[in-house]
């Protein structure tokens, strides 16, 4: 063999143009071959995200998850187990998920900025802290007592059992327009019909008038039936409305019967009853395309005429009392888009049936308990 090496590797030093090509293509494959192994090492294009936030979202993923089940014998326990075994509902809470512990960690942020100290930021960030800290003034807040609501009651032409002459000093003067108006320009209280100005679902560059059927004063329609699961919210409700009528009225010196006040409220209570049995359920509000009415106003009133005390209701006019306050005002040409025509249709019954004295009444009742459920809401913070 080694005899043999010299001889040849003295011929092989003359290359045939056919060697030095194929050299060369090895050459450069193998280049290609050392930069493709670099490439891959380096940028793993195989479709998984690999930074901090994936890694972390992943892991939670497979934290709230038991892959001991099987998924075919019970998906819902291998996908939330995990979580099920680290979580359980807060002594305080009805309900607790992902989106609770999100909302909790951003109203701590949110304390944090309200917090601050004023000045700098934005005027609407100042506005925030302003009214952060109007609230958080208890010691202001108990010193002033019932007299900002007391104040407001005369602006929204009064609660009919807080006071003991409406029909004589409001009632000739009181019109639906005007009250549901009011309470919704000022207080942002939608009570009876939900009025609101948004973008139009069919066409995002127009805003447009809007109406809808009304949050109630319960958490849900289902709640008026006030039986079993919810006669414990019922009561309170009503005792709630008691007691802050007893009150105001303590505060007026006028005189307290509670038996008297009681059954004022019950009818006040039938009518919002009837109104949250006119109202849409969910069920019947989850097809977008049938909440879509496009009508003018002029055609709203000729449709869905609302009358109380025989008197009836001009849609032009409320939409005015409302749009008045930013300069504004609409004929009967405007478009609208009524959202729960239904509604609209069953409330003109329900309204025949009561007189305007607690239409009004259930207009009032229906904004302190929102007011109540707010100030409930501040002492939790
Ligand atoms: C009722 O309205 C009339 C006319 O606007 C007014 O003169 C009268 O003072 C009002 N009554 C009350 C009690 O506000
Ligand atoms: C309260 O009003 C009721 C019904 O009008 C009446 O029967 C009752 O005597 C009143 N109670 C008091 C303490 O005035
Ligand atoms: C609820 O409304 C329907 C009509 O939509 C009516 O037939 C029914 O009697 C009402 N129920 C109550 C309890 O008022
Ligand atoms: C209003 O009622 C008329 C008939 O009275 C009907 O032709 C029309 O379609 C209704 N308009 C709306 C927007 O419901
Ligand atoms: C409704 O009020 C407007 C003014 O806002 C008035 O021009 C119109 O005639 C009223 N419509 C009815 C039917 O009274
Ligand atoms: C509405 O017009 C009045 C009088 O012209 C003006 O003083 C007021 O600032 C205007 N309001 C708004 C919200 O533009
Ligand atoms: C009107 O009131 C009567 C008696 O209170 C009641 O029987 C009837 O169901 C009510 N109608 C409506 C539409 O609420």
């Amino acid at each position: 063999m080694t005899d043999n090496l010299t001889p040849k590797a003295a011929k092989k030093v003359r290359w045939t143009s056919l060697e030095i090509s194929l050299i060369t293509i090895v050459s450069l494959l193998f280049i290609a071959l050392v930069a493709l192994t670099v490439l891959f090492v380096t940028h793993r294009q195989d479709g998984v995200c690999t930074t901090a936030d994936c890694t972390r979202s992943a892991s939670r993923l497979l934290e709230n998850m038991d892959p001991t089940v099987d998924p075919c014998e019970n998906f819902y326990q291998y996908a939330c187990g995990g979580w099920l075994k680290r979580n359980i509902i807060p002594e305080t809470s009805a309900r607790h998920s992902t989106f609770d512990i999100l909302r909790d960690e951003l109203e701590v942020v949110l304390k944090g900025v309200l917090e601050g100290p004023a000045g700098g930021g934005s005027d609407a960030l100042t506005k925030a802290r302003t009214l952060f800290k109007s609230c958080t003034d208890e010691s202001n807040v108990e010193s002033r007592g019932g007299r900002p609501l007391l104040g407001m009651l005369g602006d929204i032409l009064e609660w009919p059992v807080a006071t003991d002459s409406w029909d004589d000093s409001y009632g000739a003067n009181w019109t639906l327009e005007s009250a549901i108006a009011r309470l919704n320009e000022k207080y942002r209280m939608q009570v009876l019909i939900n009025f609101f100005v948004g973008t139009d679902d069919r066409d995002s560059n127009a805003y447009i008038i809007h109406f809808d059927q009304p949050s109630l004063g319960l958490s849900s329609r289902d709640y008026y039936v006030c039986t079993g699961q919810y006669e414990q919210a019922c009561r309170a409700y009503m005792q709630f409305m008691v007691n802050v009528v007893t009150l105001i009225r303590s505060d007026r010196q006028l005189s307290v019967n509670k038996t008297l006040i009681k059954k004022e409220l019950d009818t006040v209570f039938w009518l919002e009853t009837d109104i949250a049995n006119a109202t849409d359920s969910p069920n019947e509000r989850n097809n977008p395309v049938l909440l879509y009415n496009k009508m003018s106003l002029g055609d709203l009133s000729s449709n869905f005429s609302l009358t109380v005390d025989s008197r009836e209701f001009n849609w032009t006019q409320f939409t005015n009392y409302i749009l008045n306050t930013v300069n504004i005002t609409v004929s009967d040409d405007e478009d609208v888009i009524v959202y729960a025509p239904n509604y609209l249709s069953r409330l003109s019954l329900v309204l025949a049936n009561y007189t305007a004295r607690y239409v009004s009444h259930c207009a009032q009742t229906h904004g302190k308990e929102r007011e109540g459920r707010q100030n409930v809401k501040k002492h939790e913070m």
